[in-house]
């Protein structure tokens, strides 16, 4: 059936067991791939404030240029925040503001978006809130008057740089930050702009859970890379300034062929005989997941929290199915297996290599086995009935400006359509229907998954998400209550091809 709708609008799709799980296209590396877990893996560093008081801490970030070694033997030039990539994780606690002077020193315009935020309009990284690079040489050779987005209105642009302010008034999450640019976001991120924000609060302390060198963040993406060890990817534009978009064969998605992990392609982490809190981010361009640890007998991944922080109590899974955008936080027990013993976090949705994503190599050194709670947080449901609005929503593939492309009801981004007018301090139920796999994302606020088609949600939809995984066919309905700030926001697909092929539509609080 996927093959028929995907012949239907000539939308190709990748064969064999990745065509029914992710909707996108493999881009084939042409250098020789490292050997799976022969690299250590590593933690982004945590980035110390300029300056603190008693209410902010404050940040500096530049956006750079820089060559970084990812495949042995060569060097990969990236777009980094602080020049790394990943880009150095913040770490910050409920209701203490991080403000975040981001610089662009890139050749392009840039735009930062910190993803699960509940941030005011004119700090969430509206995809026209461009910062302009430092030296606009490059922009200004190719982009010209009228050539970037052409007629489209711009944002509320600053020159060089910005403070992004995140007063982070919301429970404690895994975050991320990235690029969001509009037209240009895919190429962006797959060229490295993107870092974890970590908030914490009380709620999360009074648990007691595995902390420091036993709290491992696990960034997945999936990259591709040329001869030169540079990374590849099939924008149609290789200046990323005037026309957006992949060459035909990728309209669907972009899937790398290496996976890594922070930065590294399949790396190897050394634990304690001990209990560990993994907290999984698929930051994949276009890639879905599903985890599944591989060891005698098996470990479980006890889910304690979601993209919008801990569950209500904790859940155990054998696998768990991970989204573009989406984040998995899960307790896993070494404390069984003997010193040598090897247990490899593997993606069931991947063909040959990419089946595989890291291992963990237990050594002999051991640490109280963790208790879990039964109860973790208090989640208050949203229910269907306290909604003062419903909509529905179409995520299809569709024309955009005579190229193939997706949109959002038949529209494609406009940054002056307003698809939604909500008003502040209400619940919405929007029923949301895909054709091919969407992971739809909201800005501003989380939502709670009321159903799937005529059941109810699924095994890992619970808690606060703030994406849905949409398959093929498939419609959901999910409970949204709007808070916060007012302003203009978007939500759109986090299949990073399908965004900048203007599935993306606005909705504004008031
Ligand atoms: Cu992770 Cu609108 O983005
Ligand atoms: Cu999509």
């Amino acid at each position: 059936m996927l093959a028929g709708i995907g012949l239907g609008v000539g939308i190709p799709f990748v064969q064999g067991s990745a065509g029914s799980s992710s909707t996108g296209s493999l881009l084939r590396s042409r250098l020789p791939l490292p050997e799976p877990f022969t690299l250590p893996f590593r933690v982004p560093p945590v980035l110390r404030p300029r300056r603190s008081d008693e209410h902010a801490d404050f940040y500096d970030i530049d956006q750079t240029v820089a060559d970084a070694a990812i495949i042995p033997g060569v060097r990969t030039p990236i777009w980094g925040y602080q020049g790394m990539f990943p880009g150095p994780t913040i770490e910050s606690r409920r209701g203490r503001a991080a403000m975040v002077t981001h610089t662009n020193r890139l050749p392009v315009p840039t735009v930062v978006h910190l993803h699960g935020g509940r941030t005011p309009h004119d700090s969430d990284g509206y995809p026209t809130d461009f910062v302009y690079p430092v030296d606009r040489s490059f922009m200004d050779e190719h982009a010209g008057a009228g050539g970037m987005h052409g007629s489209v209105m711009m944002g509320d642009t600053s020159d060089g740089e910005r403070v992004y302010s995140y007063p982070l008034e919301q429970r404690a999450a895994m975050l991320w930050y990235h690029d969001h640019r509009m037209d240009f976001t895919g190429p962006a991120v797959w060229r490295g702009l993107a870092g974890m924000h970590i908030v914490r609060d009380e709620t999360e302390d009074a648990l007691g859970l595995p902390s420091g060198e036993r709290e491992l963040p696990l960034m997945i993406t999936d990259r591709s890379f040329a001869a030169d060890g540079s990374l590849l990817y099939p924008n149609v534009d290789p200046t990323l300034l005037v026309k957006p978009g992949v060459t035909d064969a990728f309209i669907a998605g972009v899937l790398g062929d290496v996976m890594l992990v922070n930065g590294t392609p399949w790396p190897q982490a050394r634990v304690a005989r001990a209990s560990y809190r993994l907290r999984v981010l698929n930051a994949c361009n276009a890639r879905r997941l599903d985890l599944r640890l591989e060891a005698r007998p098996a470990p479980q991944l006890v889910q304690i929290g979601t993209d919008g922080g801990l569950l209500a109590s904790p859940i155990a899974h054998d696998h768990f199915e991970l989204a573009p955008a989406q984040r998995l936080d899960a307790l896993v027990d070494f404390s069984g297996y003997p010193p040598g013993t090897t247990v490899t976090l593997l993606n069931d949705f991947g063909d040959g290599n990419m089946s595989q994503i890291m291992r963990f190599m237990v050594e002999d050194r051991e640490a109280e086995p963790y208790a879990i709670p039964d109860t973790l947080s208090t989640v208050e449901p949203l229910l269907a009935r306290d909604a003062v609005a419903r909509r529905t929503f179409r995520f299809r593939s569709g024309d955009v400006d005579h190229r193939k492309g997706w949109l959002i009801d038949g529209r494609p981004f406009r940054p002056n359509d307003i698809a939604a007018a909500v008003e502040l301090g209400t619940v919405e139920v929007w029923r949301l229907v895909a054709d091919f796999h969407h992971p739809v994302h909201i800005h501003l606020n989380p939502f709670q998954v009321l159903s799937r088609g005529i059941g109810g949600p699924g095994p890992f939809d619970a808690g606060w998400k703030d994406t849905i995984d949409l398959r093929p066919s498939e419609e959901a309905e999910i409970a949204i209550r709007f808070d916060g700030y007012r302003g203009k926001y978007v939500f759109h697909c986090h299949n990073l091809e399908h965004e900048d092929m203007a599935m993306m539509a606005n909705f504004t609080t008031r």
